[in-house]
C-alpha cells in the first residue's frame, strides 16, 4: 500500500501534513511534525513583525470541532526563514512556509526575502485569515486577490501556494478560478481555511466561549468537512494543472479518503491534531490505509478525483 504522493518535483512519504496554525510556532513544534508520519511541514502564518495575537481565551475545542481567533500570533518572518534555512530537506519532507503579511507590502517583501536566500522552502500565502481585527480576509476580495497575485509573481519566481477561504456560491468558485488560472506558478491552492465569524454559544454560562471579536472566530473540525470538500471538489474541477490541498475536518483516514476522492493532491490536518498531537498522523494514515486494502486501492492515484455524481 502507498500513501507516497508525487508533488512539486518531489515524492513525499505521506499525504498527511499540519494545517498552518496547528503545531508549528515554535521550532519544536515543527521538528516533531518533521518527526511525525507527516508527509510534509507548514509553519505558522507569520507576518514581517512577531505578533503576539488576540487576548485569551481565544482558542475553544467543542465536541464536533473547534473555534478559533489567534489572530496571527508568530514569530516574526525572520524566525521562520532561520527555521527555513536549518531545515533537513533531506528528509524528502518538503517545507511550506505560510505567509500572512498585514498588507500587500508586506508579503511582497517576505517573498523578495525568500527569493534571495534560494531555499527549497515553498511559500504558502494565506489569503485568508478571519482572525485580525479591522482586516478583512483577502481572499473574499477578487480584484484584490488580483493585484496580490499579480504583485506575488514579481517578487518571487519560483512556485508558490496560496490558502483560501471557504467560497459559498458558484459564480465566487467561478471567479476565483478565472483569477487563479491567470498565475501560472501559482502551483497549488489549500482549500479550505476556517469558516470565519462563526460563533460557539456555551449555554450553562450563557456566554461566547472565546474572548475576541466578540465570540466570533474561524471553525474547524466537523462543522467544516462538506464546506472543504466542496471547495477541493470544486477548484479541483476548474483548475487543471494546478494541485488542491485540502484542509478541513479530517479526523480519521475516512475523511483523508474523502478529500483525496475530491481531488486533493494532499491533505492538511488542523482541529485533530491539536487535539490529539502528532501521533494522530500515524493514526490517520493507517486508517487510511486499511481503508484503501478493503477497497482494492494501491495508491492514492488510483482513486484521486474520481468521485462520482448521480
Ligand atoms: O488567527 C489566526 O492566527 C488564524 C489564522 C488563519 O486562520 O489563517
Amino acid at each position: 500500500m502507498d500513501l507516497s504522493v508525487s508533488w512539486l518535483g518531489q515524492t513525499l512519504p505521506g499525504c498527511l501534513y499540519n494545517a498552518s496554525g496547528v503545531m508549528c510556532r515554535e521550532e519544536g513544534e515543527l521538528e516533531a511534525v518533521r518527526a511525525s508520519a507527516a508527509g510534509a511541514v507548514v509553519t505558522k502564518s507569520c507576518t514581517l513583525q512577531p505578533r503576539e495575537g488576540n487576548p485569551e481565551p481565544r482558542y475553544f475545542r467543542t465536541v464536533i470541532g473547534s473555534i478559533n481567533s489567534m489572530g496571527l500570533p508568530n514569530r516574526g518572518f525572520a524566525y521562520y526563514l532561520d527555521y527555513a534555512r536549518r531545515y533537513d530537506y533531506r528528509c524528502g519532507k518538503p517545507l511550506f512556509l505560510s505567509l500572512s503579511g498585514l498588507m500587500l507590502d508586506d508579503n511582497c517583501a517576505m517573498l523578495r526575502g525568500l527569493a534571495v536566500e534560494g531555499l527549497p522552502a515553498i511559500p504558502e500565502i494565506n489569503l485568508s485569515c478571519p482572525n485580525v481585527p479591522g482586516k478583512p480576509q483577502l481572499g473574499y476580495d477578487f480584484a484584490a486577490t488580483a493585484e496580490a497575485l499579480d504583485a506575488f509573481d514579481a517578487a518571487y519566481s519560483g512556485l508558490y501556494g496560496v490558502k483560501l477561504p471557504p467560497y459559498f456560491d458558484t459564480a465566487h468558485f467561478a471567479a476565483m478560478a478565472e483569477i487563479l488560472n491567470r498565475h501560472s506558478r501559482l502551483a497549488f491552492v489549500t482549500c479550505i481555511n476556517s469558516i470565519g465569524n462563526g460563533l460557539v454559544v456555551d449555554i450553562d454560562s450563557e456566554a461566547v466561549v472565546i474572548k475576541p471579536k466578540g465570540g466570533l472566530g474561524g471553525l474547524g473540525g466537523d462543522y467544516v468537512l462538506p464546506t472543504a470538500l466542496a471547495n477541493v471538489r470544486e477548484f479541483y474541477r476548474l483548475l487543471p494543472g494546478k494541485d488542491i490541498v485540502g484542509c478541513g475536518g479530517v479526523s480519521s483516514g475516512r475523511e483523508a479518503f474523502m478529500h483525496i476522492l475530491a481531488g486533493a493532491r494532499a491533505v492538511q490536518v488542523g482541529t485533530c491534531l491539536h487535539r490529539e498531537g502528532v501521533g494522530a498522523f500515524a493514526r490517520i494514515a493507517a486508517e487510511l490505509t486499511e481503508l484503501m486494502r478493503a477497497k482494492g486501492y494501491r495508491s492514492l492515484d488510483d482513486f484521486r478525483g474520481r468521485l462520482r455524481t448521480l
